[in-house]
């Protein structure tokens, strides 16, 4: 893209985009298209759990927030190495709660959330067809229990809500947009 001079797009450095909401309700799905899309690099969340916690979710034994933040850490040291790369880029992490988002914001102002929404009905029905995955259709009761909503503040700073009732190209574009995002032209 060409800045030219007076427009609109400002020089900016690395942009994060942390895709987060319950489980199901398609964060991988459109985290990854959404990372092609825009030519950024991908990481799954899912992947920075210890052994032991796959083991808890596996058994259905929600985790504690103790198990929570070295989890939480990881993936926030694998952002800070993307953007110390001049690497925009885009996880995917549940982020149910404030203090969870503000951990991974704190001390990388770049990071913001797309979080997707959807009635508990949709969301366990989709848990429920998906096969292979560590969490079983019986805790996405308790994610929405957990679950804390953007609040202004947070979306006065760039986070954004998009609702995925629509199949996956509509709930990309959708991202896109609320994030004021355009596809990488190659
Ligand atoms: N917009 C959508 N419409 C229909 N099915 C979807 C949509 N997004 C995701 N899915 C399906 O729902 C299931 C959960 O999606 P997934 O991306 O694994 O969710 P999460 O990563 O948030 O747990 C998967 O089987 C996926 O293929
Ligand atoms: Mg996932």
């Amino acid at each position: 893209m060409t800045l030219q001079a007076g427009g609109s797009a400002p020089a900016r450095g690395p942009d994060v985009v942390v895709v987060m909401g319950v489980s199901g309700v398609g964060k991988s799905t459109i985290g990854q298209a959404l990372a092609t899309t825009l030519g950024w690099a991908f990481a799954e969340g899912d992947a920075f759990h210890s052994a032991a916690a796959v083991a808890m979710m596996h058994a259905g034994v929600p985790l504690t927030d103790g198990d929570r933040w070295p989890w939480l850490d990881r993936i926030g040291a694998w952002i800070t190495a993307e953007l110390a790369a001049g690497q925009s880029a885009v996880v995917t992490c549940s982020a149910l709660r404030r203090v969870y988002r503000d951990r991974l914001r704190a001390g990388r102002p770049a990071v913001r959330f797309l979080d997707l929404v959807a009635p508990e009905v949709v969301v366990a029905d989709r848990v429920r067809r998906r096969v292979q995955h560590f969490m079983p259709a019986s805790l996405v009761d308790s994610q929405y229990v957990v679950l804390e909503p953007l609040e202004p503040e947070e979306t006065a700073a760039g986070s954004v809500v998009v609702p995925v009732d629509g199949p996956p190209e509509l709930v990309l574009r959708r991202s896109l947009a609320a994030l004021g995002l355009e596809p990488c032209a190659s």
